[in-house]
């Protein structure tokens, strides 16, 4: 893992493989003890949704982001920067990794814009990350823990966890992204997991509609970070040890896609 030290990897891990986070924290906490530096980035979906039906509302989609009129915003927070967040950091810290949570609105380290087309409500699309905050907590030993929650212009904004990931690892020059969802990687158009794709293919596949919904957004912060010098990883969370294996290189499950 030698390669790796001293530049953060930045895992995502999806709303959809949340159930298996037991796991997937143990990987981190070993991946620590091995001199690597991570950043957890968290999604939330699925629980936004269950909230959301408890209230009466049906959630909605464009192209794999979720459509955020105020209730929705209201419910995405307490979701994600409260309910997910703190539960993550205290499994974490209950097993010995010290944990902090931070939302991309804590110290205006993320800030967003509304994104206006499509207008999906109160949805943000990236404008800046200041990796200060985040910096500080690694060199002071705590793992940062980052929910999806960022500063606009008038108050908080929703953002993609997918898009947040590739931006962070962006601006924390960081070697290497691993995705962790529901799925074992990319499938091509005839249902396959690819191993490897290159930023021009991935395109093509967005292009024709191979990636489609929650794929999309994953593969746009793949191609941003691969353009940044990272190599980025696609994986299924229910995938024991996915996180080692990427980290120290070896062939693994999941998809790796490079420039
Ligand atoms: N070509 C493809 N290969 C694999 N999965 C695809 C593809 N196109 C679309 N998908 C969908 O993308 C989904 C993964 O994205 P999704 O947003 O649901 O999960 P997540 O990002 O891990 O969770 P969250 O959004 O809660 O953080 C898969 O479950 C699958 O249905
Ligand atoms: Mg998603």
């Amino acid at each position: 893992m030698g390669a790796m030290t001293g530049r953060p990897v930045v895992i995502k891990l999806g709303g959809a493989a949340l159930p298996h986070r037991e796991a997937v924290l143990r990987d981190l906490t070993e991946a620590r003890e091995a001199g690597i530096q991570p950043i957890l980035v968290h999604g939330g979906g699925p629980v936004i949704t269950e909230w959301l039906k408890r209230i009466g509302k049906q959630p909605t989609f464009v192209d794999g982001l979720r459509v955020t009129d105020a209730e929705t915003l209201d419910v995405a927070t307490m979701a994600l920067a409260g309910k997910v967040n703190k539960e993550l950091v205290a499994t974490l810290n209950l097993a010995g990794t010290p944990a902090v949570g931070l939302a991309g609105a804590d110290g205006g380290w993320i800030r967003a814009r509304r994104l206006t087309s499509p207008d999906l409500g109160f949805v943000g699309e990236v404008v800046s990350v200041d990796p200060t905050p985040a910096l500080a907590l690694i060199s002071a030993g705590y793992l940062p823990v980052v929910a999806p929650i960022a500063l606009g212009d008038e108050g908080l904004l929703n953002i993609n966890a997918d898009t947040v990931a590739g931006d962070i690892a962006r601006a924390v020059g960081a070697a290497l992204l691993i995705f962790l969802t529901d799925v074992p990687g990319v499938k091509d158009a005839s249902g396959q997991v690819s191993g490897h794709l290159t930023a021009a293919q991935v395109k093509a596949m967005r292009d024709d509609g191979t990636i489609a919904g929650g794929m999309i957004p994953k593969v746009q912060a793949c191609l941003r970070a691969v353009d940044g010098g990272a190599r980025a990883v696609i994986a299924d969370g229910a995938d024991p040890g996915a996180i080692g294996i990427h980290i120290r290189g070896e062939i693994g499950n999941g998809t790796t896609i490079t420039a």
